[in-house]
């Protein structure tokens, strides 16, 4: 993907735009102001009615657009090279915010709440556990628990596509990341993290978010006696890894054996940090994502059908698994259109450190800076018939992408230094679950539309029910 002028889908707005050629180099950006908001809140309450719609509206004023969230100053960016250029810069002139005390009662100290020194050290020591030559040793459990559901599944049945897959992707998580076998050992687990993800996400788009943390909420209550439950199965499995060895294929073990630079490794606490936070950055985002691809793959026949051309003409006989991940090509790019059209992150926010810049602008201090991925991927100066879901777009021929895209117009998965730990194992698991499943069936979802609610992570406005109808 590269950075190009000149888009033949390049609209006749050029305000905003962050570098334009001047004479004398390049032009500095155009600052543009957001609607006008109401006294104190500023844009609060339409950011907070509908951020999608919001943030969709901010897109069509300019690529830098001032509005004010509350009280604070913020800047909305929309053109992907400010994208960039937020993302790689985090860390150093632009800040990630806080989370809040929901993320910290549950993730602890994990890396996706830590900064700094604590945050390098512990990302260079969870690294290795993801690597895409482990996540080829987490394939053949993801292909396995997609096969079971393979195999209870039938012809004319009523499924709950949301309950189905947050169930797919939860035994993935917990068998891959606590290497735990039973079903009753992955209940537990899963059952304290579907109520602390829960309460996460309503804290995250409801008074929790305003509210600050020394105030007791029922939902933080339930977030605390959750995370005790969570503790006490992660110690449980934790001590029997170590009584155990640590040469078992799951991300607990990879985790036990990491050392740092000075030959230190993580702590019990440490490790229960990391472990649930893989879980948690994992397991929602990866099942929504299947949730909205057999969505899309219901309204859209045509590439339905040409993916399970792909399934038969690749996979034959035999049920896929990580070595059929290359050759996947159609059923990878579904997945990459549906992140497109449906980015389970929506939005990536940071806070400006003195002398940040974006553009060559400089930004003030504490000035939020907020990017959407829901108002970037779909701007139709970078996507030909952007509302369409087309996974051709993203397909080379004769080794030239059949759209050019630029980087940074794509970025479900972040970029820079904070992107995704897991963005390899996620793309395998959705690219193999989808193919097992869709080589057997077909889901024909029965509402017509549904409509996405960001919260935490892009959700369905209701349950995505559906009719299995095996292939023949
Ligand atoms: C479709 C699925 C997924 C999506 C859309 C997604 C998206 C993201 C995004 C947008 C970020 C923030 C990047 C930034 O701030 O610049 C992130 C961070 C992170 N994700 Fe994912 N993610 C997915 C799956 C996973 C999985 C499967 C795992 C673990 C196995 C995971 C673990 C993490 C971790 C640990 C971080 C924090 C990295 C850091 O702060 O250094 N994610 N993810």
């Amino acid at each position: 993907m590269t950075t190009r002028a000149g888009h033949p889908h390049a609209g006749t707005r050029d305000e905003g735009r962050p570098t334009g050629e001047g004479e004398g180099g390049p032009a500095a950006p155009v600052v543009v102001e957001g609607p006008p908001g109401v006294p104190f809140l500023g844009n609060l309450p339409a950011f907070g009615k509908d951020p999608l719609a919001f943030f969709e509206e901010l897109r069509s004023r300019g690529d830098f657009v001032r509005w004010r969230f509350g009280g604070k100053p913020s800047l909305f960016i929309a053109h992907p090279d400010a994208v960039g250029e937020l993302l790689t810069e985090v860390e150093r002139t632009f800040d990630q915010p806080d989370l809040g005390i929901a993320f910290r009662t549950l993730l602890g100290d994990g890396v996706i709440v830590s900064k700094g020194a604590d945050w390098r050290r512990k990302r260079s020591l969870v690294q290795p556990s993801v690597r895409p030559k482990q996540v080829r040793s987490y394939a053949a459990t993801m292909s396995e628990c997609a096969v079971a559901l393979a195999d209870r599944w039938s012809d004319g049945q009523r499924v709950d596509v949301k309950k189905e897959m947050a169930a797919l992707t939860q035994l993935v998580a917990v068998r891959t990341i606590f290497g735990v076998d039973t079903a009753a050992d992955a209940e537990v687990i899963g059952r304290a993290m579907d109520v602390a993800q829960k309460e996460i996400g309503a804290e995250f788009s409801g008074m929790g978010a305003v509210l600050p943390d020394w105030v007791p909420t029922p939902g933080r209550a339930r977030i605390r006696r959750a995370t005790a439950v969570i503790d006490a199965e992660v110690s449980r499995v934790v001590s029997q890894h170590r009584d155990g060895g640590s040469d078992r294929p799951d991300l607990l073990s990879r985790l036990l054996a990491a050392r740092d630079e000075t030959g230190t490794s993580l702590s019990d606490q440490e490790i229960r940090d990391e472990t649930v936070t893989l879980y948690i950055g994992g397991h929602e985002t990866t099942s929504s994502t299947l949730v909205w691809a057999w969505y899309l793959l219901s309204r859209n026949p045509r590439v339905r059908e040409a993916l399970t051309e792909e399934l038969d003409r690749v996979l034959a006989d035999h049920e896929p698994g990580h070595d059929d991940y290359a050759s996947l090509t159609y059923t990878q790019a579904v997945i990459k259109e549906t992140l497109r059209l449906y980015p389970t992150i929506w939005l990536i926010t940071g806070l400006a450190k003195e002398g940040a810049t974006l553009g060559g602008m400089p930004v003030p201090a504490g000035t939020r800076v907020w990017s959407s991925q829901w108002a970037t991927h779909r701007d139709p100066r970078w996507y030909g018939d952007a509302e369409a879901f087309r996974p051709e777009r993203w397909i080379d021929r004769d080794g030239e992408p059949a759209e050019e895209i630029p980087e940074y117009a794509w970025f479900p998965f972040g970029g820079g230094p904070r992107v995704c730990l897991g963005t390899r194992f996620a793309l395998v698991e959705a690219v193999l679950v989808l193919a097992v499943l869709a080589r057997r069936y077909h889901l024909d979802v029965t509402a017509d539309e549904i409509l996405p609610v960001p919260s935490l992570t892009l959700q369905p406005d209701r349950d995505v029910l559906a009719t299995v109808r095996a292939r023949g």
